[in-house]
């Protein structure tokens, strides 16, 4: 067994994982990790959580697909779930991210011809940003390592450097603006938050011009923030919103929410998917969903940031040549660092056991299941800190 036959596009740590419970994995060679990474914000229940469990046997044996050309009893029940706890009307499913992406991409183009403004075309994403990797997404992105040499770029996307209001208001005056689109909480960018403000004063933007507001949730959405959805601490809501990964607790789905009146030009026949929507995503889906929508896991994910922001926050101080910056919102915390965030990640693994990811601007994300426990996060931080001692040493020896 090796990478031979794999495609060589990720560079992965030399871990084998076997299994996992909760936040805990466990490699073939038997070490046991704490899981920060957590499939990178997926598994939010961490792993073999019970009710995910059960709800996988029981549709297995029932039912796991049937195709889209017949109704589908648990997609129209989650559907009405998602929508009753957010701004959307109606729900695309998908089995990844960034075709959830790619369904926001395309549904707002499509209001804009519904609306006889066919002109209205040009998609602005942000610097920093991550959306997937089909066409639409990283020409969304527009970071230049995932578009460069893969042909000409698509016409009609933009970015802009985040953070620059001038360039987004000519962004949403432009006649030919379809959408806007932006993580309210960037991800793969190292963890950088919109600010409240700027999110409302952009709804304000939207309404006065008809430009739509896509959001793409699918890292920092679902609980991640201590509120289900990241654009809630704002008090507004998008047009249109991407999600996925701990949607299905791990197990692939994606949907593509929105408004009645962005999704108008999304009518029979205009988009698809085969396995989108399929009863086995759906029933774990709910499952999911029902537990991660909880007040319960809502206010377990708010208590257990404010710790591990503060005890972050504490260990900046005690480690200004290793700890940069603590940013981020709820357990989407970046951490930016003085060594390189890899080589970090590496003495935090195989020195400590503990798994965090990493991230752009030099960070590295800690992004545990949203069950993780106090203690266990007691426990990520006395890792963590041990990780910075390891690093300070490894710089002392390296000047
Ligand atoms: C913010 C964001 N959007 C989209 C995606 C793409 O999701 P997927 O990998 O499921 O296609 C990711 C994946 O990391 C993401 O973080």
């Amino acid at each position: 067994m090796s990478q031979e036959h794999l495609m060589g596009v990720y560079n992965r740590a030399p871990l084998e994982v076997e299994r996992g419970l909760g936040a805990r994995l466990w490699a073939t060679d038997g070490t046991e990790y704490l899981d920060c990474v957590a499939g990178i914000s997926t598994n939010g229940l961490g792993h073999a959580h019970p009710k995910l469990v059960q709800a996988v046997k029981d549709q297995a044996e029932k039912l796991w697909h049937v195709s889209n050309i017949f109704r589908i009893p648990g997609q129209e029940a989650l559907a009405d779930l998602l929508c009753e706890k957010s701004f959307a009307d109606v729900v695309f499913f998908t089995n990844s991210g960034t075709e959830a992406v790619e369904c926001a991409l395309k549904t707002a183009r499509k209001h804009h011809v519904a609306n006889g403004q066919p002109e209205r075309i040009d998609i602005y994403g942000f610097d920093g940003s991550f959306h997937g990797r089909t066409y639409g997404a990283i020409n969304a992105a527009a970071n230049p390592s995932y578009t460069e040499g893969f042909g000409p770029k698509m016409e009609g996307f933009h970015q802009l450097i985040w953070g620059d209001k001038a360039a987004l208001e000519a962004a949403f005056r432009n006649p030919t603006t379809a959408a806007i689109i932006l993580e309210p909480v960037q991800g793969e960018g190292g963890c950088r938050a919109t600010p409240d403000e700027e999110l409302r004063w952009m709804r304000q933007m939207a309404d006065e011009t008809g430009v739509l507001i896509i959001f793409d949730e699918v890292q920092c959405g679902m609980g991640r923030t201590g509120k289900l959805w990241a654009h809630e601490w704002a008090g507004m809501t998008p047009d249109i919103m991407a999600i996925a990964k701990a949607l299905g607790g791990g197990f692939p789905i994606g949907a593509c929410l929105a408004t009645t009146d962005a999704a108008k030009g999304m009518t029979v026949g205009v988009h698809g998917s085969t396995f989108g929507g399929n009863p086995l995503a759906m029933a774990v889906g709910k499952a999911a969903f029902s537990e991660l929508s909880s007040p319960d896991t809502l206010a377990h994910v708010n208590e257990v940031a404010g710790y591990l922001k503060q005890q972050l926050h504490g260990l900046q101080q005690r480690f200004p040549d290793v700890i940069v910056d603590v940013r981020g919102k709820g357990l989407l915390i970046g951490v930016k660092l003085v060594p390189n965030n890899r080589e970090f990640m590496g003495w935090a693994r195989d020195t400590q056991q503990l798994l965090v990811a990493g991230g752009g601007d030099n960070c590295v994300r800690i992004l545990p299941p949203l069950i993780l426990t106090l203690d266990e996060a007691r426990e990520a931080v006395e890792r963590f800190e041990r990780t910075c001692e390891v690093a300070r040493e490894k710089m002392a020896a390296a000047s």
